[in-house]
């Protein structure tokens, strides 16, 4: 069975959702339609861009560890 989407912790850095390629947004109410692999969200806190990461992770040296974890539907009995 295929996951849906890998979220990667980077170290020290942010959490990067692996989408496969076309995702829906939803922000203030808005939906937006975005086409690209990958989005960064920020997990120090520090972004100006909240919930996506600016970078400003390496300016406050921010520090946490590695991880990795696939997400998908559960599956259907049958
Ligand atoms: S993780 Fe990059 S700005 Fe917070």
């Amino acid at each position: 069975m295929g996951y849906g989407m890998k979220i990667v912790a980077l170290k020290n850095g942010p959490f990067v959702l692996e989408t496969g390629g076309r995702y829906v947004i939803q922000k203030d109410g808005k939906e937006e339609v975005v086409e690209k692999p990958r989005v960064s969200l920020c997990r120090c806190g520090a972004s100006k861009n909240q919930p996506f990461c600016d970078g400003e992770h390496k300016k406050i040296g921010f520090e946490a560890p590695a991880a990795e974890l696939e997400v998908g539907p559960v599956p259907v009995e049958r």
